[in-house]
């Protein structure tokens, strides 16, 4: 078969030259360009990554112009509907789902890990009382690489990858619903282990040692559901930054603290938070206009939170399942979460039938209904990225083991320098008319 390149003439001298294009089993071709500078002397550039394939993956497919999404090749749709959270992690990590005895040995070794050494639960108390969840959780996950060094585990081997995952899987709950307790000022909640991951994770978060909390089965198969559409997504902001991490052979405790920092922003796991403090300040329907205008204003840093995303320009598949599992959930709870729903759904009708959204392509993402399931099943907006966080871990670690298991360079993007070039040294009684200090302003 004929080899597939692409052409590139460099205009300022006549030079051509020649790349090769691989193809993936779907979605846009690539360009290997990673002997551009070696031919060309120039660099690639591209901010924000938004033309770059930056690895190989067999994990997770997204087809953003037509709003499809596969994990190991099955549909989110079909995974959401049929399948648990436990069997998700499962693929994502084997590459297939498991058989019934391999399902029950992992969710056993999953729960036979969820308790955290006693010595960690004295980080918590370190934390200021009103520190925000995700704070603590940056601390807590990355003091994790501590219980876990590389002088005792191997993470290159498949027994030391495969302690960092099954722990990460199981304690991460433990110690998300532990911040929460920790921001009441309640006691800590053991796991229990005859529950499932989902309705565990709720007993740590919501029962006391006064009195065990019950979940109905609509709350659990929120959660269940919520987490499964959450578990990963790709190269994403968070998934790239621990594998940026893991590419100079880091702890991968310590990656994937990196990676609960990187969904912590607003722009990434931060906008489920967002969009409810955005619906709430909108208030009512009659204001739902005023705030599309100011998100429409280039001069205003208003956005519309759960809105627009990188990849999606259609849909995101995973809005569409979580907008149904709204309804369920909704059924059963009080009328406030029900009002946030309504205006939502006249939101994301107003904001579809806009000519300004329909031009950019800016549809409701994963976070425009995810909040609101996560208010309804009782947790304050603090919670909601470290929601997100349990759920992701899957994604980062498994895309971490993808990357160990593979021709792994440590990476290391350049830049176009647009700085000073090669100044002579001023000694400091000779420096004059010296910029004042930014962002140091010296009183
Ligand atoms: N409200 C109003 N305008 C928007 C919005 C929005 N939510 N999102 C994008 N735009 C506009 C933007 O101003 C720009 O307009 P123009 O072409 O006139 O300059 C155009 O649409 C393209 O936007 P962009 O910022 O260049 O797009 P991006 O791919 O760099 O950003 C995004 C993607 C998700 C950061 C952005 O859409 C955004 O900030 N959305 C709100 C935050 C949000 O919901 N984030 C969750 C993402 S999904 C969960 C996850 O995966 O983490």
């Amino acid at each position: 078969m004929k080899k597939k390149t692409l052409t590139i003439k460099d205009n300022r001298n006549g030079k051509v030259y020649e790349f090769d294009v691989k193809d993936g089993s779907c979605g846009p071709a690539v360009a290997d360009l990673s002997s551009f500078y070696e031919k060309t002397g120039m660099f690639v550039y591209d901010p924000g990554f938004k033309s770059t394939a930056s690895c190989e993956s067999k994990i997770t497919f997204i087809d953003g112009e037509k709003g499809i999404l596969l994990h190991r090749g099955y549909k989110i749709e079909d995974l959401a509907e049929n399948s648990d959270y436990a069997e998700v992690c499962y693929l994502l990590l084997n590459g297939d789902l498991p058989s019934k005895e391999n399902k029950k040995k992992f969710i056993n070794i999953l729960t036979h890990h969820t308790m955290l050494h006693e010595q960690i639960l004295r980080f918590y108390s370190g934390f200021r009382r009103d520190s925000h969840p995700m704070a603590v959780m940056v601390g807590i996950v990355g003091a994790l690489s501590s219980f876990y060094p590389e002088k005792k585990y191997d993470f290159s081997t498949n027994k030391g990858k495969w302690v960092a995952v099954s722990r990460l899987l199981a304690k991460l709950p433990t110690m998300a619903a532990m911040a929460y307790k920790y921001s009441l000022g309640q006691p800590f909640i053991y796991p229990k282990n005859e529950l499932s991951y989902s309705e565990n994770f709720l007993h740590m978060l919501f029962s006391t040692p006064c009195g065990e909390y019950k979940p109905t089965k609509a709350s659990v198969d929120a959660l269940d559901k919520l987490l499964i559409l959450h578990a990963d997504h790709e190269q994403n902001a968070s998934t790239s930054t621990v594998k940026i991490a893991g590419s100079s052979g880091a702890n991968p405790f310590a990656c994937v603290a990196a990676g609960v920092a990187s969904l912590w922003g607003p722009a990434h796991g931060g906008a489920n938070e967002s969009v409810i403090s955005m619906l709430k300040t909108i208030g009512k329907e009659e204001n739902i206009e005023k705030y599309i205008k100011k998100a429409k204003d280039i001069d205003d840093p208003f956005r519309l939170m759960g809105f627009g995303h990188r990849v999606y320009k259609n849909h995101d598949p995973r809005a569409n399942v979580l907008r149904k599992y709204c309804h369920n959930l909704l059924n059963e709870v009080d009328d406030f979460n029900i009002s946030l729903f309504k205006l939502a759904t006249k939101l994301e009708k107003i904001a579809l039938n806009d000519e300004y959204f329909i031009k950019r392509k800016l549809y409701p993402n994963v976070d425009f209904y995810s909040g609101i399931i996560l208010k309804a099943l009782g947790l304050p907006e603090s919670m909601f990225t470290v929601i997100f966080a349990v759920a992701r871990t899957v994604g980062w670690i498994s895309q971490w083991k993808e990357m160990t298991e593979s021709e792994n360079k440590i990476s290391r993007p350049r830049q176009l320098y647009n700085g000073k070039d090669n100044r002579e040294f001023v000694k400091i009684n000779d420096r004059k008319n010296i910029q004042k200090m930014f962002p140091l302003q010296v009183d």
